[in-house]
């Protein structure tokens, strides 16, 4: 693809999904409805005394929420991610970019990604798609685009069903897991693993939970819908027809997750995909992970301004620390052992078990 390509594509993706309607419709209460908290009375513990901090990479968190993966490589892009970041810091959390694949086709986008002067401290992870592996790009290439920012490490995303429906999309995604897994050793960084939004089943947490991974980040189907913003932006009817189809195809958040918990060997699992607030971070954190990622409404409050994205930041502490108080939690620690009911139709036994039974 031509190198206006990628930016093109970039610069699609950012206006459709700060301007139109590019998440999975799903109920009212969202991608969590399914987990639910208990209520305690007699928390037995000041508000005053709830303490939602956490570690990452090595790297203290006012809370556990990272601004999920997002842009970079055009001027806007570049703009959001600085504004992105000076949020970060000012509310200390973390940060997710965008794909770099296009720092390594066009070298002079890597001054769009570069956050370090807004952010110096906070946890910084860089990102590229794993399929690149299969279209030679090699470890050392993405160390490179590591360094070049400061990351503290790097994920790599899978998005098969977002490929599947771009019409230049990169679907030669056979041997790609022992590739991957040769990457995560060699890169030299702490690496992690997601999906954008179509979720992990357990066949593909326990290929995952082999290599050796700092994190694993769950991204179901619940929140943006890659299929659906790629069917958007097709040229083609049947292109679009395709992404329209595929639109909520996925595996949901919360199965998505408890599947990344139960099967994923004790790797920190960051949760996302759909995560809109505190209270679903609460819940996620309930159901055993260690961190959140929240993209889409951070993205479109940075498009307002800082001020807008230091807002939601802190509106999601905020009520983080109200579902602790009420459950009873004093520490993140706590609140990962605190009774959740979890809907029966999201265990990820259940579809599991009877497709192996078949
Ligand atoms: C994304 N996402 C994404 N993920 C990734 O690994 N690399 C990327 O370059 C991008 N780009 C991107 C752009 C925009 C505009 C959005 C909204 C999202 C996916 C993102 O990190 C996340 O997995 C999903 O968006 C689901 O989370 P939300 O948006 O429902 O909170």
């Amino acid at each position: 693809m031509s190198d206006e390509g990628i930016t093109g594509r970039k610069a699609d993706h950012l206006r459709l999904a700060i301007d139109d309607d590019v998440e999975v419709p799903l109920g009212s209460d969202g991608a969590f409805s399914g987990l639910r908290l208990v209520h305690q009375a007699l928390p037995e513990l000041d508000l005053a005394d709830v303490d939602p901090s956490v570690t990452f990479l090595g790297k203290r968190l006012a809370f556990p929420l990272m601004v999920g993966s997002m842009t970079g490589g055009t001027a806007e892009a570049g703009e959001i991610n600085r504004r992105l970041a000076e949020a970060c810091a000012r509310v200390g959390v973390g940060m997710f970019l965008g794909s770099q694949r296009v720092m390594l086709e066009r070298p002079e986008t890597t001054e769009t990604f570069r956050v370090r002067d807004v952010a110096p401290e906070i946890p910084l992870v860089a990102n590229i798609g794993a399929v690149q592996l299969n279209f030679g790009v090699t470890a050392r290439d993405i160390r490179g685009i590591v360094d070049a920012v400061g990351a503290d490490g790097v994920v790599f995303h899978l998005n098969a069903a977002q490929e599947a429906v771009q019409p230049e999309g990169d679907t030669r995604f056979a041997g790609l897991a022992d590739k991957l897994a040769d990457a995560v050793a060699a890169v030299g960084v702490p690496a992690g693993v997601k999906e954008v939004g179509a979720g992990l089943s357990r066949a593909a947490v326990e290929r995952l939970a082999a290599m050796p991974l700092a994190f694993l980040e769950s991204a179901g189907r619940g929140g943006t819908s890659w299929t659906l913003i790629e069917g958007m932006r097709a040229p083609k009817a049947s292109d679009r027809r395709l992404g329209a189809l595929f639109a909520d195809w996925g595996i949901p958040t919360a199965t998505s997750l408890l599947a990344c918990v139960r099967w994923g060997r004790g790797i920190p699992v960051i949760a996302s995909g759909g995560l809109r607030h505190g209270l679903d971070g609460a819940k996620a954190v309930a159901a055993g992970a260690s961190l959140t990622a929240m993209a889409l409404p951070l993205l479109r409050a940075a498009a307002r301004s800082v001020d807008d994205a230091e807002a939601e930041l802190l509106a999601f502490r905020d009520a983080f620390v109200t579902a602790m108080f009420l459950t009873g939690a004093r520490t993140v620690a706590d609140l990962r052992r605190v009774p959740l009911w979890i809907d029966p139709a999201l265990d990820p036994d259940a579809p599991e078990r009877a497709a192996r039974a078949r």
